[in-house]
């Protein structure tokens, strides 16, 4: 990574489990590239946490490769910007250790993802799932993050990783950076194409709901053109439209748009038109991406040497913070 020291720092990650959707682009991705101008930035794929639901151990591989792909492919530099697999830095596994020893078993149970995925996956509720916010905390304040670019589903456990923290700080001054959340205007929650009212998610039994980012052109346009929306006819946002409120911010976040220019283009217009506006302005946005990562994919010597090179300098930043905390706690420390 091109160190820059005036700069501060952008941090983030994201899960292997499944191709990721337009709502990890628009909440998240698109962010992590755009901010490799004004920050130092380091981002990782979070495989430990994919583990807390079970995967396929071959599939998770590919996954993760595809992941390292995808992001370079949105326009993340290696040569720029730090970026590596989380299993490949051991640090993360054991400053997350050290930190569940400070965190109260109460702040995790009131976190909503945990009770969600309980749900979810009632037949696999593991203890990794319940600390799955520690680790996260782990990963960002290893690396002294001063923002944190995520969806607004991620909002909970960045708060809780700031309470982490600020607690730690108050009994062992000066140890760790408090990070902000950094979330888009438009785009920070999008919401599947079928249930307006669920988020957009890659582990959504129906492919319907969401769109990969790999989609091709007619498959986005599809599903966009049987996007769920309600029985009016006038192309504006209000209560009770959340699936024309979703196809409005969405089209904001693909073409830069505000809502209320957006109103202005379709007025007159009905649904069929702006479904089909939406698709081929997200069809617009995903189609070079996913040309850059069919290319990247062929060349997996490249793609192992960043995963190597960025585990390294990973190593070498987030060694410091771990030290650090160790000497703080009372851990021995010998040559
Ligand atoms: P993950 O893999 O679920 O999602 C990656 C990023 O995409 C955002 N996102 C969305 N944004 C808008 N609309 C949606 N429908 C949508 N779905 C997902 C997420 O908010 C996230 O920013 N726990 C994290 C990964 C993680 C992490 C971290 C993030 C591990 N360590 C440290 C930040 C900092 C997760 O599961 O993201």
């Amino acid at each position: 990574m091109e160190e820059n020291i005036l700069k501060k720092i952008s941090f983030s990650a994201i899960q292997p489990s499944g191709t990721p959707t337009l709502g990890n682009y628009l909440g998240a991705l698109k962010n992590w590239a755009a901010l490799q101008e004004e920050f130092n930035c380091i981002y990782a794929i979070a495989d430990l946490h994919a583990l807390t639901v079970r995967q396929e151990p071959a599939e998770l591989r590919k996954r993760t490769l595809a992941a390292i792909s995808l992001a370079i492919a949105c326009g993340i530099d290696p040569s720029r910007s730090l970026l590596f697999v989380q299993s490949h830095v051991h640090t993360h596994a054991e400053l997350a250790w050290i930190l569940n020893c400070w965190t109260p078993f109460g702040e995790l149970s009131r976190m909503t993802q945990f009770k969600d995925k309980s749900q979810s996956h009632a037949d696999n509720v593991n203890a990794g799932l319940f600390d799955y916010p520690v680790l996260m905390a782990a990963d960002i304040l290893l690396y002294n993050a001063d923002v944190v670019p995520i969806g607004n589903d991620q909002k909970q456990h960045l708060e809780l990783a700031r309470n982490i923290a600020v607690r730690f700080n108050g009994i062992f001054p000066d140890v760790f950076r408090v990070p902000e959340p950094y979330m888009p205007k438009q785009g920070a929650r999008v919401m599947s194409l079928q249930d307006p009212a669920k988020k957009m998610s890659k582990s959504d039994p129906n492919p319907n709901s969401y769109v990969s980012m790999l989609d091709d052109r007619d498959t986005i346009v599809r599903k966009f053109k049987r996007a769920v929306t309600d029985s009016g006819a006038e192309v504006r946002r209000g209560e009770g439209k959340d699936g024309i409120n979703n196809l409005i911010d969405i089209y904001c976040a693909a073409c830069g748009k505000t809502p209320d220019e957006v109103e202005r283009e379709f007025a007159g217009k009905g649904y069929g038109d702006f479904k089909l506006a939406v698709g081929e302005a997200v069809a617009d946005v995903l189609a070079p991406i996913k040309a850059e990562f069919d290319r990247l994919m062929g060349d997996k010597a490249y793609l192992e040497k960043v995963c190597a090179d960025g585990a390294d300098a990973a190593l070498g930043v987030s060694s410091r913070t771990l030290r650090k905390v160790y000497k703080k706690v009372g851990l021995l420390q010998i040559k």
